[in-house]
């Protein structure tokens, strides 16, 4: 079926006494047995919840996937693949992920025994440099928050296949809508639900989505161990949200492509980031993995002319805020902001300069929004 068919009814019909149309909420911690040893499949709501489940078989055909686990937040996710390592383990990333897993990766999980290194993925040769006895994941996030690196999903999965490595790759950017990681091989598929699934900005919840049986029972284990479960009502927006991704992606995107144009052609934007733009050097992997472009991009604004206090003042319609992939338009500094976790070193080995700017692109009339850059980027 058609990701637009799957996303309005994959998993939703789960009324079977009243047959309402859209999935019932389940707002209980806990649930009565029949008689002792004998339950109606769920027990307690860490564990189990009908609404969470209802949206975790809609994630995991969106994705392509066997099944998946809805999370409290996209961190709660990353933790929980985290957890299917060992003290003494090893693993290859990014150098220019998001900071909150830069975060997570050295500042915590590598004190508790799991070692790191943050390279540019999009050198092959400095992919297998770094692979040592001891490797056991590579994370990849693609395209790159903010600068919208691509990483070749075919070559680096295939080559940590031979290498029996787990591929764990963050499609929070793109969303199933726009790139599939398991048509490539990979492992295990990240989401910040927060972005794009949901949409709308008025939650936060995450998804680890799996591709094998046996990696399945582990993060199901983990997630209840951890305790870092979606709620119910969470789960219930995310999949309301879900029902219109493939044409908010679309929106998102149309938006993005003119919004870039715009920038790239005005004389106080110095470079401009996005994959839809024919300057982006990767054309040719982003045609071969990307089913689109999304609706990320970033800039550098020439601060001399425009400093970044009032150009951000002058805005009415970009919200200067964190996160992204809601109807609205966000508009963020990297380096203070979604960013500043990884500290100046992680920062300036990222490609992120004081100077770079990154949009969430919404949903709102491309002419009113370029509008808007316009006035505040002046004559
Ligand atoms: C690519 C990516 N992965 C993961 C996360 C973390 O998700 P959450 O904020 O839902 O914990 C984010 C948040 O911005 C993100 O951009």
């Amino acid at each position: 079926m058609d990701i637009r068919t799957r996303a309005v009814l994959t998993g939703t019909a789960k009324d079977t006494q009243y047959n309402s149309v859209i999935t019932p909420l389940y707002p209980t911690s806990t649930f009565r047995f029949e008689e002792l040893g004998k339950h109606k499949g769920y027990d307690y709501s860490r564990s189990g919840n009908p609404t969470r489940g209802a949206l975790e078989e809609n994630i995991a055909a969106l994705e392509g996937g066997l099944g998946a686990s809805a999370t409290a937040t996209g961190m709660a996710a990353i933790t929980t693949a985290l957890f299917l390592l060992e003290p003494g383990d090893h693993v290859v990333t990014g150098n220019d992920i998001y900071g909150g897993t830069y975060r997570l990766f050295k500042d915590i999980f590598s004190k508790r025994g799991i070692s790191f290194s943050f390279i540019n993925m999009m050198d092959l040769k400095a992919i297998k440099k770094a692979i040592r006895p001891s490797t056991r994941m590579i994370w990849i996030e693609t395209p790159s928050n903010p600068l919208l690196h691509i990483v070749d999903l075919e070559t680096v999965i295939g080559l940590a296949k031979k290498k029996k490595l787990l591929t764990v790759v963050d499609n929070t950017f793109l969303s199933p809508y726009f790139q599939r990681p398991f048509e490539f091989g990979a492992d295990i598929i990240i989401h910040s639900t927060t972005k794009y699934l949901n949409g709308h900005s008025d939650v936060v919840g995450g998804a680890v989505v799996y591709n094998h049986k046996a990696l399945g029972e582990k993060i199901r284990y983990f997630v209840n161990a951890l305790g870092v479960s979606e709620a119910p009502f969470d789960a219930w927006l995310v999949l309301r949200g879900i029902k219109t991704l493939p044409y908010r992606m679309e929106a998102h995107q149309r938006n993005a492509l003119k919004i870039a144009s715009f920038l790239e052609g005005h004389p106080r934007v110095k470079q401009v980031y996005y994959t839809g733009l024919e300057s982006h050097p990767q054309q040719s992997l982003i045609k071969k993995q990307m089913k689109g472009f999304g609706g990320m991009l970033a800039f550098e604004l020439d601060t001399k002319k425009v400093p970044l206090k009032p150009f951000f003042k002058k805005l009415k319609l970009f919200q200067l805020a964190e996160s992204l992939g809601g109807v609205e338009s966000l508009i963020e500094h990297p380096w203070s902001m979604s960013h500043a976790s990884m500290g100046p070193e992680g920062l300036k080995a990222s490609g992120i300069t004081k100077e770079t700017v990154r949009i969430s692109v919404g949903i709102e009339s491309a002419d009113d929004l370029i509008e808007d850059l316009k006035k505040a980027l002046g004559k």
